[in-house]
């Protein structure tokens, strides 16, 4: 379906050309003075040099071409020539009938749907899942959803950090522990044990250690290094124990993760991609690309138009050891291989944004990807605390993933008991969904790139721009729905008709613009222009709410198209939601 914005601009272009002046001056925009009408065009203000009148003329004479309009109501032209607009009701009305009907609402989905990855994500094995990761996960979710609404083909990877040196440090601190193990008997040829010698709980406190120790001793960080290598070269054993370690790391993953309602298409990591390194390697040295630079290989990337300076991605280390970036090229060589996407979105901490920079252009320059596909880095800002410093825990640990959603889920349990609506498990089940909706609105209703301040209270308050606002608002209208069923009344076959209010009218405006909005927030990969629609679309109902008694309405007429209403706009949000990442209980 066209979008409503268009259908105007196209009325009013065809009055500018009716007016003798080029149509390209009729370009409508949403008001910036709702007050005074709900679009508006600026056009007849550049036309007036072309045509050498005054700009009010010209919006005189095109208002004079909309008076029979079907679409437009009023074409209010004001000092110093701009065109104020308000639409028909009726061209409202059925355009609000067709979007009932059409599949999404309207929504044209994309006539070209493009493959593309988003990488995600992006936790590091036996590390516990802290809230770092958790901005890359609720935003990656999200525009991958939003994508797969407009007929993408969206696959999302976690690419999992499962190659470092945190490896080598488990490896070392275990050895230390349990020296007495197979996995660390080198004359051993027999099979290693099937279960593993560690719980997440053990492995958790294990990498800390580890890493503790390796700061203050030389000689045990040497040792981690040593068992990094020989991992990475293939020794048996550690092998052995790495697999347990990303088993039973990958486990307690897909639980945290499925808690959050984020889904991987794919779990490739860092190690899936070591084997293909020495031959990509190899042929960026025999085109020409990688060349040694003080013992390091590297491929250089700045440009002639760099304001900065962008320093050359280095390929392999002086001792000859593959780097973050090596891994991240050979990642991208073996996506086009295997998937052959036409763009690859990377949500990262956007402290990260020179490094994939340069293994962008790098990419490029070797050939890595086609010429035409996308390579786009979605930077993120930190999760602060009310004290504007990345978030911990009262103790000043870092805070587990976990744990903060349990302390949001108790947080909502108390809110709800309140509310009485719903008891037992039932309430507990609520608590999550509301949980989720805090946690997650309340990252994605700010720019990503934004660092922004976790407040319990705010996020979780029923009140203002927030998830449990949004949901509240939704339970409401399902709610009116459901006693309007229990009255007797049918669902279905209900027709919208116009509007008896400014509030109603206002609602409708706002749900009309349903295509429009989501188009526009995909394109800028921009969650939070979702969340300021909801936002405005939850103000508009409610205050319709406040204005209306639905179901004690007498004309049958108009009930009829206030529910035909009320069901669209609960579509309308739970559609806005569920690609934001989480969805509304039946009652809270
Ligand atoms: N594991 C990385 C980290 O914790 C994030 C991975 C981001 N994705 C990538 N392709 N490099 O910083």
């Amino acid at each position: 379906m066209e979008k409503m914005l268009d259908l105007i601009s196209k009325e009013v272009q065809d009055a500018f050309s009716k007016s003798c002046y080029n149509e390209k001056y009729g370009k409508v925009t949403l008001s910036n003075r709702p007050d005074l009408c709900q679009f508006q065009c600026n056009g007849a203000m550049a036309a007036a040099k072309e045509y050498k009148k005054a700009p009010i003329v010209i919006a005189k004479d095109v208002a004079e071409q909309l008076l029979e309009s079907r679409i437009i109501k009023e074409a209010d032209p004001v000092a110093p020539g701009f065109l104020n607009l308000k639409v028909k009701e009726s061209f409202l009305v059925s355009y609000l009938r067709q979007m009932r009907e059409e599949e999404n609402f309207g929504l044209n989905r994309d006539k070209n749907p493009k493959t593309m990855v988003v990488d995600y994500g992006g936790p590091n094995v036996a590390k516990p899942l802290h809230v770092g990761h958790l901005r890359s996960a609720i935003i990656g979710e999200s525009l991958k959803r939003m994508g797969t609404y407009l007929g993408h083909r969206m696959i999302g990877d976690i690419h999992l950090g499962d190659w470092g040196l945190q490896m080598g440090l488990i490896i070392t601190e275990l050895k230390e522990r349990q020296p007495q193990l197979p996995y660390f008997d080198l004359s051993y040829e027999g099979d290693y044990p099937k279960t593993p010698p560690f719980t997440i709980e053990e492995l958790e406190e294990i990498y800390p250690a580890a890493s503790e120790k390796s700061k203050k001793d030389q000689f045990y960080k040497e040792e981690a290094m040593e068992a990094t290598f020989l991992l990475q070269k293939g020794n048996r054993g550690y092998r052995a124990l790495w697999n347990h370690i990303l088993d039973v790391s990958v486990k307690d993953l897909k639980k945290n993760y499925k808690a959050l309602h984020v889904e991987f298409e794919l779990w490739n990591g860092e190690s899936n991609v070591q084997d293909r390194i020495p031959a990509m390697v190899q042929s960026m040295r025999d085109n020409g690309y990688a060349y040694e630079s003080e013992g390091a290989l590297v491929v250089d990337v700045k440009e002639e138009r760099d304001t900065k300076e962008i320093p050359p991605c280095m390929i392999l280390k002086s001792d000859g050891a593959s780097l973050y970036n090596t891994t991240d090229l050979a990642t991208i060589e073996q996506r086009m291989e295997e998937i052959d996407p036409d763009e690859i979105l990377y949500v990262v901490d956007k402290r990260q944004e020179l490094y994939f920079e340069q293994v962008f252009r790098c990419a490029r320059k070797t050939k890595l990807v086609k010429d035409d596909t996308k390579l786009t880095f979605i930077g993120f800002g930190t999760m602060n605390g009310k004290d504007g410093k990345p978030f911990k825990t009262r103790e000043g640990g870092v805070m587990r993933l976990e744990h903060l959603m349990a302390s949001i889920q108790e947080e909502m349990e108390k809110k709800i008991e309140k509310n009485k609506n719903s008891v037992g498990e039932e309430m507990g089940e609520t608590a999550k969904l509301v949980g989720l909706s805090a946690l997650k609105y309340g990252d994605l209703s700010n720019q990503a790139s934004k660092d922004y301040i976790f407040d319990m209270d705010r996020f979780t308050s029923f009140e203002g721009n927030t998830g449990p606002y949004i949901l509240y608002t939704i339970v409401r209208i399902k709610s009116i729905l459901s006693k309007y069923e229990e009255m007797g009344g049918r669902l279905e076959g209900n027709e919208i008709k116009e509007p008896s209010s400014e509030g109603e009218l206002d609602m409708m405006l706002g749900l009309a613009q349903f295509n429009g909005v989501v188009e526009n927030a995909f394109e800028e990969k921009a969650p939070h222009k979702i969340c300021a629609y909801v936002y405005e679309l939850a103000n508009g109902f409610n205050r319709f709410y406040h204005e209306t008694k639905i179901l004690s309405e007498k004309e049958a007429e108009k009930k009829s198209s206030w529910i035909a209403l009320l069901l669209l706009t609960r579509d309308i949000l739970e559609t806005n939601i569920h690609m934001l990442g989480f969805d509304a209980p039946e009652r809270m």
